[in-house]
């Protein structure tokens, strides 16, 4: 297959690394490479003449290509452009794009959105979401501890003892796992919070300690991710938070809930209550913000407390997040047009569930 690779014009990632992109090659595909494309993440057109791509102007790749990668999707304009039968693997995130998803059914042409992969053991390594969602779990430990005006770890000086930072992670998933991590090697003393009791030990193996709200609804048919919970149950659980969060130096939230708007779990009063000079990283900022203060993709200062809204952190650490979104790129590549892009297994989970 002719495979092209887009530059994102909003985003500092590339779909595919040369390293990754050289394994398409030894398969047997031809890779063509849009002028520019790595170069938010580092990797210069040379990098990837180097292992046998071609490199041309966004025309060229739009025109050429079979499969076509980014990590942005391409304009509509472009899409109405590209000839029948071709094929796009993208973010098109189509529960919330409902505009652009409706236009594409349109179109003849078959459009992946990478962020519908199902959450399954065979699929784990195409699971772009995971991906980076662990970046976004690190990086916001990272932001958080660089606003805050103090120390994360314990420190014992000639000056005096400083004790540490309090960390609290609401949401214990991929994000909030690797944030409790790294708030721990960082020295802080964290605290995490999750409806989903299976987490509990995940999280105290992090060595964090879980803080629960007693008779969370789970549901084994959501595979693994949250449902919505009672009136009662959300009161008790922001009391919880309230009471934990106004102790916190640094609140990071994760909590989602798959296609529905993120559940609200730090309210203004809680924010009011921490000290000036703490820090909340809302990480469900596009998805209407577990914090009821967050902008999206803005940091505002509200009594003191900043609150950052940065709905794409992996795009601040572009050479790993590239690396790695291209490398679950590759292995869906290679699974779901194993026999060609016009011979798709329609019938297949991850198939059918990327399909916009
Ligand atoms: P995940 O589904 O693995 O984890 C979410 C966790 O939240 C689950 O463990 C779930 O049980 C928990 N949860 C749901 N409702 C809750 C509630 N009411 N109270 C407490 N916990 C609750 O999701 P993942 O992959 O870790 O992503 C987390 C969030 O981070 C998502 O909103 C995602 O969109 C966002 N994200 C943000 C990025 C950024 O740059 N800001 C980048 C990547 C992901």
């Amino acid at each position: 297959m002719i495979i092209g690779i887009l530059k994102a014009v909003n985003d500092a990632r590339v779909a595919m690394v040369p390293e990754t992109v050289a394994k398409l090659i030894g398969k047997g595909h031809e890779v063509w490479v849009e002028q520019g494309a790595g170069e938010g993440a580092f990797f210069s057109d040379e990098t990837y003449t180097a292992v046998g791509a071609k490199v041309g102007t966004r025309a060229e790749v739009l025109k050429k290509a079979e499969v076509l990668l980014s990590i942005e999707p391409p304009s509509l304009e472009e899409l109405r452009q590209l000839p029948a039968g071709s094929c796009v693997c993208s973010l098109f995130n189509p529960l919330v794009n409902t505009e652009l998803a409706e236009q594409i059914r349109k179109l003849d042409i078959r459009a992946f959105s990478l962020d519908r992969i199902p959450r399954t053991t065979i699929a784990q390594s195409m699971d772009v979401l995971s991906s980076m969602a662990s970046i976004a779990g690190y990086k916001a430990v990272l932001v958080a501890a660089n606003i805050l005006p103090g120390y994360l770890p314990m420190m014992m000086t000639a000056a005096g003892t400083i004790p540490p930072a309090r960390v609290l992670v609401l949401g214990a998933g991929v994000a909030g796992l690797q944030a409790i991590a790294t708030a721990r090697r960082l020295g802080a003393v964290v605290e995490a919070f999750d409806v989903r009791s299976a987490v509990k030990e995940e999280v105290e193996s992090l060595g964090a300690k879980f803080v629960e709200v007693e008779g969370a609804a789970e549901d084994q048919a959501a595979g693994g991710y949250a449902i919505e919970q009672s009136e009662d149950y959300q009161k008790r659980q922001r009391e919880l938070i309230h009471q934990r969060g106004s102790q916190s130096d640094i609140i990071i939230t994760t909590a989602q809930i798959p296609g529905r708007k993120a559940p609200l779990l730090v309210e203004a009063r809680t924010v009011e209550a921490m000290r000036p000079g703490s820090v909340v990283v809302d990480l469900a900022a596009v998805s209407g913000g577990n914090c009821a203060l967050t902008q999206n993709d803005k940091t505002i200062v509200h009594n003191g407390v900043s609150i950052v809204g940065d709905s794409n952190l992996p795009a601040k650490m572009p050479a790993h997040a590239s690396k790695l979104f291209g490398n679950n790129l590759l292995n869906f590549i290679l699974y779901v047009f194993q026999d060609g892009k016009d011979n798709l297994d329609m019938e297949n989970e991850i198939v059918k569930g990327s399909l916009v």
